[in-house]
């Protein structure tokens, strides 16, 4: 079996939902307290023993590539101040091995994946999505390459979400449990489908396990949901030659792809930070008590 080495994180996405925030500025980089969203998503996949990372991105998103790469006068005048903590946190992101693809035409996120293949080649690899970041003992990327050790075959993350929110997500139509903690073999793979026709309430949420043998169904896949090539769409082909197995996610999800999300997610881990904890519990109840 194969090492699992490689992950791809797509960040072509414009960002609307974050307008105006983002007309110059790359969404990946609006922070959750003082840390860019994309290096929470880059650090699990390094916790899960990841060790070449491709980001695929569009236009307006330099500030990603230069986030990873090193800034010698910055490092210089912390090394100067002596701010070595900082030095420490500045100096981390940038032994990372990064890699970036710009994919120039974006055509949905089947197609982001696709433009990674020669990155990639003949091996399982990760994808990432920077919608959502994952708390849970075990990462969850690493929970899906433990699947993978287990079976030699894809695995893809999923949750249970309210009924009415399937729309929102790629939806799975399980076939049988086949471990009770949480392992499911999957009879088909639906992308947003309307809640009266989702076959589960098991949603897809943004981090795949996937076998190469995806990118040939990917060469395949004519454009779906909203005109886009669909990642989904190549998964449920896939499972007709291979499984592709669901693993229900049993941690703690932040949805950061929303206004709201973005918001209770600082005041989450804003009330987890060494620096902002207390000042901030106690502002939220003084706020409270005047609503
Ligand atoms: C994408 C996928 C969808 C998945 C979701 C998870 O949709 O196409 O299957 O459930 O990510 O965040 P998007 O949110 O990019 O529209």
């Amino acid at each position: 079996m194969k090492p699992v080495r490689k992950a791809i994180i797509p960040a072509a996405g414009l960002g609307t939902r974050f307008l105006p925030a983002t007309k110059a500025l790359a969404k990946e980089m609006l922070p959750i307290v003082d840390t860019p969203t994309i290096e929470y998503i880059v650090r699990e996949a390094i916790a899960s023993g990841i060790e070449d990372i491709v980001v695929v991105d569009g236009k307006s998103k330099r500030s990603i590539e230069d986030h990873f790469d090193s800034n010698p006068e910055l490092e210089n005048n912390l090394r100067e101040k002596n701010k070595l903590e900082l030095l420490k946190v500045v100096e981390e992101t940038t032994d990372i091995n990064m890699y970036f693809i710009r994919q120039s035409h974006p055509k949905g996120l089947g197609d982001a994946i696709l433009t990674a293949k020669d990155f990639i080649g003949d091996e399982p690899f990760v994808v990432l999505l920077g919608d959502d970041l994952m708390q849970d003992e075990v990462p969850l990327t690493k929970q899906l390459i433990e699947r993978y050790h287990e079976t030699g075959e894809s695995t893809l993350a999923v949750l249970e979400v309210p009924h009415d929110q399937v729309s929102e997500y790629g939806v799975i139509d399980p076939a049988a449990k086949v471990k009770e903690d949480g392992l499911y073999r999957v009879k088909s793979f639906v992308e947003k489908p309307q809640p009266e026709d989702a076959p589960s309430d098991l949603a897809i949420i943004g981090r795949y396990l996937l076998t190469p043998e995806i990118f040939e169904e990917l060469e395949q896949t004519k454009p779906g949901k909203g005109g886009e090539i669909q990642l989904t769409d190549a998964i449920d082909s896939l499972n007709n030659r291979q499984h592709v197995y669901a693993h229900e996610f049993k941690g703690d999800r932040y949805d950061i792809g929303s206004k709201i999300g973005f918001l209770e997610t600082n005041i989450e881990f804003g009330l987890k930070h060494p620096q902002t904890k207390d000042q901030l519990r106690a502002y939220i109840k003084e706020l409270a008590a005047k609503l």
